[in-house]
């Protein structure tokens, strides 16, 4: 997974600066869950409060909220990623972030160590982060529900998650977070529609998405025109979405 991310990096010079440019337009009928996670966030932010961003990548998320809180501490396994953040954050002249190398699922730091602690779209070591939490401390993530781009997945015959989109991901977190002892605030899942505006917008996204982590535009160019002619519509290709949002309470 870091080698794919690495590979993101050098290509696009940042996680998601290559699919920004890619055109295509949303639909939500259920409220945008980017929008909802970061409302969610910045509800509980203050400015007394420091947080860790799991899975931060290049810290664009990092840099945009970090005015609301103390200070945030970046995590992440990508050494590219953690580069652009680092030269970013001298750009920016951000003080209160820092950028460390580390993986999720066994952090250096230690019990009780942060007030708040969000993830988004990055691992899921809930235990680990249970004993990250100081007592009354949130965890916040926005994650991949089991029936993103499932058609998309079927067509080409894998892709991340392949075959588990019958399992509830929604049901099958719930279950974990009481488990380890948090106290669920707030769990949904949303589903949404993506229209790109042609064969090659599409293209572009997954050359910068882990949804095939070896996607190639030559190999995959008639699994890409299968998908395209089945899922035409007069607004563009539609690509149904789904995202988990959560916010759980030590
Ligand atoms: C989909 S990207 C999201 C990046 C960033 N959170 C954002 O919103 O732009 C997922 C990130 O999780 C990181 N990641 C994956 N597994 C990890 C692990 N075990 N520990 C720390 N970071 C990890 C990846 O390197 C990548 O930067």
């Amino acid at each position: 997974m870091a080698d794919f991310y690495d590979k993101v990096a050098k290509k696009f010079g940042g996680y998601a600066y290559g699919t920004n440019k890619v055109k295509y337009t949303s639909e939500y009928p259920d409220g945008a869950p980017e929008e909802i996670f970061k409302e969610k966030l910045l509800e509980l932010a203050n400015p007394s409060l420091v947080a860790l961003d799991i899975g931060c990548g290049d810290g664009k998320f990092a840099f945009e909220i970090s005015n609301y809180f103390s200070f945030i501490h970046g995590i992440d396994t990508s050494r590219e990623l953690l580069s652009v953040a680092e030269s970013k954050k001298k750009t920016l002249g951000v003080a209160n972030v820092d950028f460390k190398l580390e993986d999720a699922s066994k952090t250096s730091f230690p019990d009780n160590s942060f007030d708040i602690a969000y993830c988004r779209r990055g691992p899921s070591f809930y235990k680990e982060y249970y004993r990250l939490l100081k007592k009354g401390g949130c965890y916040l993530e926005i994650g991949i529900g089991e029936r993103d781009c499932v058609d998309l997945k079927k067509v080409f015959g894998r892709g991340q998650g392949y075959g588990t989109w019958n399992e509830s991901r929604l049901d099958k977190d719930k279950n974990e977070f009481t488990r380890i002892g948090f106290k669920i605030i707030f769990a949904k899942a949303f589903s949404y529609s993506e229209f790109y505006d042609s064969l090659g917008e599409l293209d572009k996204f997954l050359q910068g998405v882990p949804i095939f982590e070896d996607f190639d535009s030559d190999q995959d160019r008639d699994y890409l025109e299968t998908y395209c002619k089945k899922f035409e519509t007069p607004k563009g290709v539609l690509l149904p979405r789904q995202r988990v949002v959560y916010m759980v309470q030590k």
